[in-house]
């Protein structure tokens, strides 16, 4: 190798310049698992399981801007409780499409993460742009939350057979028990309850 040309590498090497505007082949393909990961789980398995994953990874992402759109677009006298609550909502679906894209991402898999892909891939109605009333909002909310809850008991399931028990655990323990937690707070509210003055009469203690 001549000077010249061992100045010319050296001069590549620690150019300060950025290399920007990069691209690309993909590293791995969406649908494809890794190979030989040493988790004692079989390729079929984490194929099956990392499939079903993405679907509810896709759903949860859809419930999770749901509750930031409820919780910017609320309206009327629960306004500041409503507006509270879906925000923390918000936050624990944040932690769950953590989670659920992470445990793909261990089994080998690739996690959905845009939302063109999302959007596509989700079996959550769409909702309008615009506002809508309270008991709408809450309404999407708990449709929301059903579809999600009849995904993650079937996969539990499925995930539990397959000797899965990683999933399994996170599937039930967290998304589960978090999603029907949330069901709970948002069906209260469409409970029709007086607010000022009660509507059945008073029964007397001691009358006949
Ligand atoms: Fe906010």
């Amino acid at each position: 190798m001549t000077r010249k040309q061992i100045d010319t590498k050296t001069a590549e090497r620690i150019n300060a310049q950025p290399r920007l505007h990069q691209r690309a082949g993909e590293i791995q393909s969406y649908g494809t698992v890794s190979h030989l990961l040493p988790l004692e789980l079989e390729e079929p398995v984490r194929l099956e399981v990392t499939a079903q994953l993405n679907q509810l990874l896709a759903d949860t992402m859809v419930l999770r801007d749901l509750y930031k759109k409820s919780h910017w677009q609320v309206a009327g006298p629960t306004f500041y409780q409503l507006h509270l609550l879906f925000d923390k909502h918000f936050g624990e679906q944040v932690e769950l499409v953590d989670a659920i894209a992470e445990r793909i991402q261990l089994l080998g898999g690739v996690s959905i993460a845009m939302a063109h892909d999302v959007a596509e891939t989700t079996s959550i109605e769409r909702p309008p742009r615009g506002r809508e009333e309270v008991p709408v909002q809450l309404s999407r909310l708990l449709d929301a939350h059903q579809v999600i809850i009849g995904e993650v008991r079937k996969q539990a399931r499925r995930a539990s057979e397959l000797g899965d028990d990683g999933s399994n655990d996170l599937l039930v323990s967290q998304v589960l028990r978090t999603n029907e937690l949330q069901v709970w707070f948002l069906s209260e509210h469409l409970v029709s309850m007086p607010l000022v003055h009660a509507k059945e009469p008073a029964t007397t203690v001691g009358a006949a």
